[in-house]
Formats: structure tokens, C-alpha cells, sequence
């Protein structure tokens, strides 16, 4: 199949180009469109056969289902069976944005687009070009992210065109995302709210809307058997994530990943140990770390800083790309700094840590 791409710039939207990119959602087509969060890859959600496509478009397994984005609060209503008031609140506070709920689902959109499940995940983007494919398509769209299963999510036009180019009809590149870590999913068609997956609304700010809201306990479990360095693709610590999508191995450079823990001048000490080693193995290393530390990392063959001290929007923003240029640039070994887990920092650990495979070293 040949891919078209087109570019949109999302200030000035040209509508006779959106009109052709939503005609392909309308016919069933895959159509790949940035979001505040990562690329999407859309189809209509209430085709069961355009749902089908974007699983073999990603080589994505059939059990974990999709995401239907809606550009108003009108059309949860739509499609799910009940709308607690929790979730009008949710919405009221944080949509259109980088949170995505999980609602009993009506008959309306197909177990393909739900992987089988009898619940839905909605969620309203904020970026425009979303919005415009939404509304010139008339449809609501289902959209994964648009990388290839296993890889890490696509930040840039460039990363989906890698991965997907050839497998889908068309791109719209509309420049690099905003945030680059997915969305916050959380779960309310049972009693108890819980966060699925960790993102840029965080638990804090879900909790000052509508009191405490728990973690899924598979991902609490993330943080708690780091020592163990066990690989946990299948299942977390015993536990298994609700989020279906949550127990695939994800993100993984296909050199080796290891986070390192401990005071930074041990942390520094062990890497720098570590990337010497690498050297003497004829094999290239590479360091992720906060800016200050650039200096210190002298035996590695690449340092990237990830940002700031404290400032895990800018770590978040730049994750994903970094990840996929390690492969690009044929390293070996990377190890990388561990990065706070309060509030966004929450979900740029859980990425990191899934990216790891759960490899962490206490240096000291
Ligand atoms: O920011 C985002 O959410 C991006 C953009 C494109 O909107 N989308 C995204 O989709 O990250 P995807 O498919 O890569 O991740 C969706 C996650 C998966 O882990 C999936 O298992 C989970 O949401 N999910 C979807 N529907 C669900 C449901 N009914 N119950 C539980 N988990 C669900
Ligand atoms: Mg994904």
C-alpha cells in the first residue's frame, strides 16, 4: 500500500486536506494524525473491519483494545451504558486533554475496537489537528499509538513513517507532539476510580476532583520488585495489569537498559565503571541523566541530558525519541539515571521502568 503524507500545520488548518483525511477514516481507511500526547493511529471506531486493520498495522495483539476518541462530551454518552457523575467531573476538569476513562460500554462500538472487553476507553484530545480529523470525518475514532507493537510510542511524523509507512494510507505530519507520554487511563466502570496508567493528569490532580484515587496495584508492584531485576513482561509481580496493553513488553531499546539508583556520586561512579567496561568490550555505551550531570560521564560514548533536576515535562517530552535513536545510533548498553516519581514523574518511571524491563541497580 502506498502512504500519503501530508502536512498540517495546526494553527492554520487547511480544510480541503482534512477533508480528504477524514473521507479515509469514513471509508475504512488507516489514517495516522498527531495528538498532545503521542501519534494516533485512527480508523472508525464503529467498523469492526477498519478496527481489524490497525491491529495487523501494528502487529498488535487482539486482546488489547483500542482507544475511541471523541471531539465532544456529547458523544460519551453515545456509547457508554452509564455515565457515573465522577466521570462528569472528570471531564469538566480535565478534557479536552491527556486523560482517557473507561466507561461500561453500549452496543454501539464492535468488541473488535474493545479487544472483546465489555468496557470502553474514551478520550478527548486537546490537539487540533485530532480535533479537525474527528469532526471532518464525522466518526469517532479509534486510535493506538501509532508505533509498531513493542516500540516505543511516536512523538514525531518521522517515527511513525519508520514503523508504519507502507502499512497505512496516509500520515499527517503536524510537527512534534506537545507532551510524549500517553495518556492517563483511568478506570471507573467498577466502584473504586484507579489509574491504569500513570500519565500527564496525575494521580494528585484526579484526587483534588474526586477524592483518593488508587494506582492499579500490577503498577505499584513496578516499583517495588525493581531490585529483583526480574523480567516481568508477562506479569507484574504476580499481579496482573487491568490495562491489557499494560503487560506486553513495551518500549525496549534492543540494547540492554539499566536504571541506577543510589547518591549520585555513587550512581556516577558505578556508570562511569560500567561505560569503561563497555569500552573494553569493543561495544558502545550510552548515559541518560539530568543536565548537570552531563560533565561527570566521561567514559560513554554518548550523554544525553534529559532535562533539568525536577523537571520530568521536559524528561517526559524527549523519552520516547531518545529511545528509539539508541537503536538508530547502535548502542549497546545504556544506563540511565533514575528520574523522581512524584507527579509526572510518576508515569516517566513507569515508561522508563517498562523500557528496562524492570533492571534496577542500587549503586552503592
Ligand atoms: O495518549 C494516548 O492515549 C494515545 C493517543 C493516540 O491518544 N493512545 C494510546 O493508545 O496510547 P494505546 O492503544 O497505545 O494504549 C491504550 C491503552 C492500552 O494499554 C490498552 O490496553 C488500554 O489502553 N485500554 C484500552 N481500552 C481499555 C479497556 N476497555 N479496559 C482497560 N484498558 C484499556
Ligand atoms: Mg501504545
Amino acid at each position: 500500500m502506498k502512504t500519503s503524507r501530508i502536512t498540517i500545520n495546526k494553527d492554520y488548518i487547511d480544510r480541503s486536506l482534512m477533508a480528504q483525511a477524514g473521507e479515509i477514516i469514513r471509508n475504512g481507511g488507516l489514517v495516522a494524525f498527531p495528538t498532545e500526547t503521542v501519534y494516533g493511529l485512527g480508523a472508525d471506531a464503529e467498523n469492526p473491519e477498519a478496527s481489524k486493520k490497525i491491529y495487523e498495522a501494528k502487529g498488535r495483539p487482539s486482546d488489547n483494545p483500542l482507544i475511541v476518541h471523541i471531539c465532544d462530551t456529547s458523544q460519551v454518552y453515545e456509547i457508554a451504558k452509564e455515565v457515573p457523575s465522577v466521570a462528569e467531573r472528570l471531564f469538566g476538569a480535565f478534557w479536552p486533554g491527556p486523560m482517557t476513562v473507561i466507561l461500561k460500554k453500549n452496543d454501539r462500538i464492535p468488541y473488535e475496537t474493545t479487544g472483546g472487553l465489555d468496557t470502553v476507553a474514551i478520550r478527548m484530545p486537546s490537539h487540533p489537528v485530532a480535533r479537525a480529523l474527528i469532526k471532518e470525518s464525522g466518526r469517532m475514532i479509534a486510535a493506538p499509538s501509532a508505533n509498531a507493537s513493542g516500540r516505543p510510542s511516536p512523538t514525531r511524523a518521522d517515527h511513525v513513517w519508520e514503523d508504519l509507512e507502507g502499512r497505512i494510507d496516509m500520515l499527517i505530519d503536524g510537527g512534534d507532539v506537545d507532551l510524549g507520554l500517553e495518556s492517563t487511563i483511568i478506570d471507573l466502570s467498577e466502584g473504586e476510580p484507579m489509574i491504569l496508567r500513570p500519565g500527564f493528569i496525575t494521580r494528585q490532580m484526579l484526587s483534588g476532583i474526586i477524592g483518593e484515587v488508587h494506582l492499579d496495584p500490577a503498577l505499584e508492584a513496578d516499583y517495588h520488585i525493581e531490585e529483583s531485576g526480574e523480567d516481568s513482561s508477562e506479569e507484574i509481580g504476580g499481579l496482573h495489569p487491568k490495562a491489557p496493553g499494560m503487560k506486553y513488553r513495551h518500549y525496549a531499546p534492543r540494547g540492554s537498559l539499566e536504571i541506577v539508583e543510589g547518591q549520585p556520586e555513587d550512581v556516577i561512579d558505578y556508570i562511569n565503571k560500567k561505560c569503561q567496561e563497555a569500552t573494553d568490550d569493543s561495544v558502545r555505551s550510552a548515559v541518560l541523566c539530568i543536565n548537570t550531570h552531563y560533565s561527570y560521564y566521561i567514559n560513554a560514548d554518548e550523554v544525553i541530558p534529559m532535562g533539568e533536576y525536577g523537571d520530568e515535562a521536559a524528561t517526559a517530552a524527549r523519552l520516547f525519541d531518545v529511545l528509539r535513536r539508541m537503536d538508530e545510533d547502535c548502542i549497546d548498553r545504556i544506563y540511565s539515571e533514575s528520574f523522581t516519581s512524584e507527579g509526572v514523574g510518576e508515569a516517566v518511571m513507569n515508561r522508563l521502568l517498562k523500557a528496562a524491563g524492570h533492571k534496577v541497580i542500587f549503586a552503592g
